[in-house]
C-alpha cells in the first residue's frame, strides 16, 4: 500500500474506539517506534520510554484492567490532573462537547449512564486494538515541566508514523488513572511516570463511534500575526 504523504496522515487520522481485530507485526511496531524517535526533543533528551503489550499478555492485562476498574473509573487517581481544576470556561465547554460528540456518534443518549461507562471502560481493552502501548517519563522532567510536550511529540510523531501506513490510533490518558496496577505489572521503575496508552491497529470502520470527525477552531482564533 502506497503511504500517506504527511498531509494526508494528518488529516486522516482521528482517534478511532473500536479496533478490527487483524495483528499488526511486532517489527511493524518497532520501525514506527524508530520513526517516533526522530522527533525533536530538547536538548536532544529523548524523554519517553515505551511499553508494547501484544498477544496474550495484551489479553492478560485487559482483565486485570476491567477488573481494576469494576468499581469505577476515578479520574482524579493519575499522578497528574488530567482534567485541571482551574480550567478555563473555554476549555471545560470543549470537553463537554467533544463528550457529548463521541457519546452521540456511538449512539449513546445523554442520561445513560450505564451506556457512557461502558464505552469509558472500552478504554481498557484498548477498544479491541491488537497492540496496546504505554508511554512513560522520568518524574525529574515531567508535570510543571516542558519535557511533557517532548513527550508529546513523539506520540504525535508514532501516530501519524503509523496512519501513513494506514494503521489508527487512540491516545489514551484514561489508563493513566490505573498506575497504580500497571506500574508493576509493566515494571516501570518508580522514577518514572505513566503519561498515558495508545491503541493500535485498523479501525472498524463499520463501527459508529468511527465516524466522529472532531472539528477546529480556525486559525484566526488562537494565532496572532505580528508583522504579517
Ligand atoms: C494525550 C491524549 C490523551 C487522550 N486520552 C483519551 C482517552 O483516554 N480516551 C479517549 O477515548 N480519547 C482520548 N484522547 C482522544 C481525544 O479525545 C481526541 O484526540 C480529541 O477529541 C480530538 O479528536 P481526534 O483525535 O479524532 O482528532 C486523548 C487524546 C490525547 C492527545
Amino acid at each position: 500500500m502506497a503511504e500517506l504523504t504527511v498531509s494526508e496522515a494528518i488529516n486522516a487520522r482521528q482517534s478511532r474506539r473500536a479496533f478490527l481485530d487483524t495483528p499488526i507485526a511486532r517489527e511493524t511496531v518497532e520501525r514506527l517506534l524508530a520513526l517516533a524517535s526522530r522527533s525533536p526533543s530538547g536538548s536532544n533528551m529523548q524523554p519517553w520510554t515505551v511499553y508494547v503489550v501484544m498477544g496474550e499478555k495484551l489479553a492478560e492485562l485487559k482483565e486485570r484492567a476491567l477488573e481494576a476498574i469494576a468499581g469505577g473509573v476515578d479520574l482524579g487517581a493519575a499522578e497528574f490532573e488530567i482534567y485541571p481544576a482551574g480550567m478555563s470556561e473555554t476549555h471545560t465547554e470543549r470537553r463537554m462537547r467533544n463528550a457529548d460528540e463521541m457519546f452521540g456518534a456511538a449512539g449513546i443518549a445523554r442520561d445513560d449512564k450505564a451506556g457512557r461507562m461502558m464505552q469509558m471502560a472500552a478504554n481498557f481493552r484498548f477498544f479491541d486494538a491488537p497492540v496496546g502501548l504505554f508511554f512513560t517519563i522520568d518524574r525529574a522532567l515531567a508535570v510543571g515541566n516542558g519535557q511533557m510536550a517532548h513527550l508529546g511529540m513523539f506520540i504525535q510523531t508514532l501516530m501519524l508514523a503509523a496512519q501513513a501506513e494506514g494503521i489508527d490510533s487512540c491516545p489514551q490518558e484514561a489508563w493513566a488513572v490505573l498506575h497504580e496496577m500497571l506500574r508493576p505489572w509493566l515494571g516501570v521503575p518508580d522514577s518514572h511516570m505513566l503519561y498515558c496508552g495508545m491503541a493500535l491497529g485498523h479501525h472498524d470502520p463499520d463501527a459508529p463511534i468511527n465516524s466522529l470527525r472532531t472539528d477546529r477552531v480556525p486559525v484566526s482564533e488562537f494565532t496572532t500575526f505580528i508583522g504579517a
